[in-house]
């Protein structure tokens, strides 16, 4: 695996691949990489020639200095995770040399960011977008990979790739769980023993209303008041939102006759979890 730092080193070595006519696979990470990230890198290993990893914690997506400074950083643990993943190339730029100076430009997504992570978070998606940008320009792959444990990052992302026609393919990978349900996070690490034994009821709550839905024997507001209810048992639980919107337009859901997400945020331990499943039209 080649480890970059420099962006006229990416920039060089990835125009040498597509000249050579071979496709390009990207996964963009912040690190402390983990299972979900490495089934990222396996299908884009299987789909595509050359894969890209990058490992980089945007600072300007960070709108809490504390989440920003907690942010776990396990490089050497990473590098060998990759390596032995068969990841072709690790692009691992500094912060000075992403943002020279500091990026000006604000995106506006309208809607698409007015709610869940984008209300909570302001700021937020303007940072993803602005590094995402900047990735694509200088891995310039052919097809990049994200989860849908991010489920509102991957509609702000294709919305980006629309509006500025990128050339590329976006891939959205299901969330990878651990086996009691957790749905894998960097941020996991950071929880007490006790919060990681609590930490499955998230998605046994998303659970349970996903089971309300596809039963059709409640309504929207009904299947949220059980699911907060549900949470309630849980006081080291601090819910932020619990919202059933279109999977494709993230507005709230009027009913099951198309694609919906459940999606929750919650504080555990003072550690901000965000978790969602889908509902297929009933
Ligand atoms: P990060 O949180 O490191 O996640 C990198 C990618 O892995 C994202 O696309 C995320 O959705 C995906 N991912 C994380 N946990 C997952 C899980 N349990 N199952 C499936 N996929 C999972 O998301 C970011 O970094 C950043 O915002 C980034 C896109 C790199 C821009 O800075």
């Amino acid at each position: 695996m080649q480890v970059i730092t420099h962006l006229s080193d990416i920039k060089l070595l990835t125009e040498q691949i597509r000249a050579t006519g071979k496709t390009i696979g990207f996964v963009p990470t912040m690190g402390a990489l983990h299972a979900g990230h490495l089934q990222l890198l396996r299908t884009a290993t299987r789909d595509t020639a050359v894969t890209v990893c990058s490992i980089f914690v945007n600072p300007i997506q960070f709108n809490n200095a504390e989440d920003y400074r907690l942010y776990p950083k396990t490089t050497e643990k990473d590098v060998a995770l990759l390596q032995e993943n068969s990841c072709d190339i690790l692009f691992m730029p500094e912060a000075t040399a992403m943002y020279e100076q500091p990026a000006l430009l604000k995106f506006n997504f309208g809607a698409l960011e007015q709610v869940m992570e984008g209300f909570y978070r302001p700021s937020h998606f303007n940072g993803v977008a602005t590094v995402v940008s900047k990735l694509f320009h200088l891995v310039k792959p052919h097809k990049a990979y994200f989860g849908q444990k991010d489920l509102q990052q991957f509609a702000i992302i294709r919305q980006l790739v629309q509006d500025l026609n990128f050339d590329l393919e976006l891939v959205c990978h299901a969330v990878v769980r651990e086996a009691d349900g957790l749905a894998l996070s960097s941020r996991n690490q950071r929880l007490t023993p006790t919060g990681r034994q609590i930490a499955p009821q998230l998605y046994k709550a998303l659970q349970l209303g996903k089971q309300l839905a596809e039963r059709r024997s409640a309504t929207i507001q009904e299947i949220k008041n059980t699911v907060k209810t549900f949470l309630q048992q849980y006081p080291e639980i601090t819910p932020e939102y619990f919202e059933i919107v279109d999977a494709e337009t993230l507005q709230p859901a009027s009913g099951f006759t198309r694609p919906a997400a459940l999606c929750l945020a919650a504080y555990l331990d003072n550690v901000r979890l965000i978790d969602n499943v889908i509902v297929d039209a009933l």
